[in-house]
């Protein structure tokens, strides 16, 4: 077992291969960019990688494009790629930016970066970050691990049990909503059985729905894996909670 400390470390090392060659957008994403941003407009990725949505997104006739993540081996990568360098990609912290206040017209905080933020109030501070860098009127992405989506799953409960059990047995009242990472870089990651940090952490759909409002975003669309398969996000929690949650859950805000 290999005995890493924080989530920047898993990115650097374990699951770096993944998020610096992979490629191609994915059906939810594919609709997020296609319905809700346009392309003239200026737009920044969080949590870039290896720059594979921005570089997808340029594909697809999006014009002024920037992109940050705090592993600069990654940030490399993804200028390596962008051969024409016409995509703005910077090494960055999401829970403190050097960008100025209402710089963009869309920002996508998309692929669980604020999930694999392990304090809360350094995820508070990341969602202030990105009010603060979207323009009034502007668009935001969010997506996030869904703790629904995790704790229906069949495949999953026995886990959760087992965890909370030995986290009793600890003495540990740490939320469930934190969990270690499954795998690392494909492989099955064993630390989690012994519950070892670092944690990622999943969301319930009303938490999220909460946060966004109280730091004053309009939440506009929202919906998981299932409802963007289907092109039918829903206006508010409150009817989407009746319906299967799988997934990725994806919020659609307005500033
Ligand atoms: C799941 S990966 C997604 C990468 C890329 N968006 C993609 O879809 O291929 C999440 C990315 O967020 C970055 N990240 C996580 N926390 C961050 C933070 N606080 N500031 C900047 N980047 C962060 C990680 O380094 C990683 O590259």
């Amino acid at each position: 077992m290999i005995s890493i400390k924080n989530n920047k470390e898993v990115y650097s090392t374990v699951e770096f291969d993944t998020y610096a060659n992979r490629e191609n957008l994915n059906v939810s994403e594919k609709y997020l960019i296609g319905k809700f941003l346009n392309k003239n407009e200026k737009t920044l990725e969080a949590g870039t990688g290896g720059g594979r949505i921005l570089l997808e997104m340029r594909g697809l006739g999006f014009t002024s494009l920037y992109g940050f993540d705090y592993v600069p081996e990654l940030i490399e990568r993804a200028k390596q790629k962008d051969r024409s360098q016409s995509i703005c990609f910077e090494v960055q912290d999401a829970t403190n930016l050097n960008y100025q206040s209402c710089y963009f017209d869309q920002i996508l905080y998309l692929d669980q970066i604020i999930s694999s933020i392990e304090d809360e109030g350094n995820r508070l501070q990341t969602f202030k970050e990105a009010y603060r860098i979207l323009k009034t009127g502007g668009t935001a992405l969010f997506s996030f691990l869904s703790f629904e989506a995790r704790s229906s799953s069949l495949f999953y409960v026995p886990y959760l049990v087992y965890l909370s059990l030995i986290r009793k047995l600890r003495g540990s009242n740490r939320s469930l909503q934190y969990l270690p990472w499954l795998k690392h870089g494909g492989k099955i990651n064993w630390s989690a059985l012994i519950d070892a940090e670092p944690y990622v952490y999943w969301y319930k759909t009303k938490e999220v729905d909460q946060i966004l409002k109280e730091i004053g975003f309009e939440v506009v669309a929202i919906g998981s894996k299932t409802q963007m398969e289907q092109e039918k996000m829903h206006s508010s929690v409150e009817t989407l909670v009746n319906e299967p949650i799988t997934g990725m859950l994806t919020f659609v805000c307005k500033k």
